[in-house]
């Protein structure tokens, strides 16, 4: 099967019951049993569900995977890979990564015992100098939000290989429509499905895919003693919103191109982030292992002038200024004051999340009309 039947039919069969064509919502905590342990495969929501394991199905299939787990949110997805951690492991992970990511680690794992080395990967073999004994899990999110990074994910796939140490990568922003980390060499997939995958900005949801079952029991095993599960509405609403991925992200990708294309020619504008661009530093590796180049774009104005830049946000009207990407609507938010905020100033800024950085997250509106926005909010 191919992406696009993926999305509709990827790991789907019609409701055993009654043929429903999309499978039901099984609004239910528990299972009747006919004496203790006979059940028909379902014992307890936390543990599955028929939605959710649906949509795990989907998961699996659109990312090229074997094994897929839904959770409350990405952060849940994220925390339940950190528990595969124990006291004295180390992470390395990209420098520049989404802020509640960041939190996690620095103000949650490392109270563990776990310790993180946040690097620049552009050169994917800057990698092998913090590679020690210890290492377990090279976390990586390209492109990087918000700086719009690339990191090269089969070179990191190779060094991790050499080091047997795991290989996860964030897929929030590309989506497996762009980029599947699988094919390339991962371990595990990450994504925050509150994005693009959801897609509509109604649930908050994350997922993680792997292809290998030792991996996965390991992975079934957290989802169901730490219990961040989702419920089985949202798995409705996650699986209708994936059999129109492919379709969103075509018109996600024309309409990033325009606006990057048209902030790019703006004389107010300093710098425009985006990989489509033949001068971003690591175009060609996105030309390699992207589809496309996605509708997430950062930019700053000239003079790196914060008033400025709250000036432009407050302006939009078509974006609406909100936390979040990866809706159907388009967005803008401020990172410095609104995702990345729990990301210390010093950090922050050295990876480039200045105080003066606009993120959009381009919707699947009409061009002209995300482009007259920009044009009266910026002036
Ligand atoms: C790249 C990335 N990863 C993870 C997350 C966390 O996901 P959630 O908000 O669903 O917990 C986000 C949220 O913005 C994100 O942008």
């Amino acid at each position: 099967m191919k992406f696009n039947t993926k999305t509709i039919h990827g790991g789907q069969k019609h409701d055993p019951a009654y043929g429903a064509v999309m499978p039901p919502i099984y609004q239910t905590s528990t299972y009747a049993q006919s004496t203790p342990g006979g059940h028909k495969g379902f014992e307890y929501s936390r543990t599955h569900n028929p939605t959710r394991q649906a949509l795990e199905n989907a998961f699996a299939s659109i990312e090229n995977g074997e094994y897929g787990l839904a959770f409350g949110s990405g952060l849940a997805a994220i925390d339940a890979v950190m528990k595969l951690l124990k006291p004295g492991d180390e992470v390395i992970s990209t420098n520049d990564l989404y802020g509640g990511t960041y939190r996690l680690f620095t103000s949650i794992f490392k109270n563990f015992g776990i310790k993180f080395n946040f690097i620049g990967m552009q050169n994917a073999s800057n990698i092998e100098d913090y590679i020690t004994e210890n290492t377990k899990i090279i976390w990586v999110e390209t492109p990087t939000n918000p700086m719009m990074n690339i990191i090269d994910i089969k070179a990191t796939a190779e060094i991790a290989k050499k080091h047997n140490v795991l290989l996860a990568v964030d897929n929030t922003f590309a989506t497996p429509y762009l980029q599947q980390p699988l094919d390339l060499g991962a371990d595990l997939v990450m994504h925050s499905a509150t994005k693009y995958i959801g897609g509509h900005s109604d649930l908050v949801m994350g997922a993680l895919i792997v292809k290998d079952k030792e991996l996965a029991d390991k992975l079934y095993f957290i989802q169901n003693a730490s219990g961040a599960v989702c419920g089985p509405q949202d798995s409705f609403l996650a699986l209708r919103g994936i059999k129109t991925l492919h379709v969103r992200m075509q018109r996600h990708c024309e309409n990033g191109r325009a606006v990057a294309e048209y902030l790019q020619s703006h004389p107010k504008i300093e710098k425009v982030y985006w990989p489509g661009f033949e001068s971003h530093p690591n175009h060609e590796i996105a030309k390699a292992q992207m589809k496309d180049f996605g509708g997430m774009i950062s930019f700053v104005t000239k003079g790196n002038d914060y008033n400025e830049a709250i000036k432009i946000v407050e302006n939009l009207k078509v974006f609406t200024l909100a936390e979040s990407l990866g809706g159907v609507e388009s967005l803008c938010g401020h990172p410095a004051s609104m995702t990345h905020a729990s990301i210390p100033k010093e950090e922050r800024e050295k990876t480039g999340v200045v105080d003066s950085l606009i993120r959009l997250s381009v919707g699947i509106e009409d061009e002209e009309d995300l482009i007259n926005d920009l044009k009266q909010a910026i002036g």
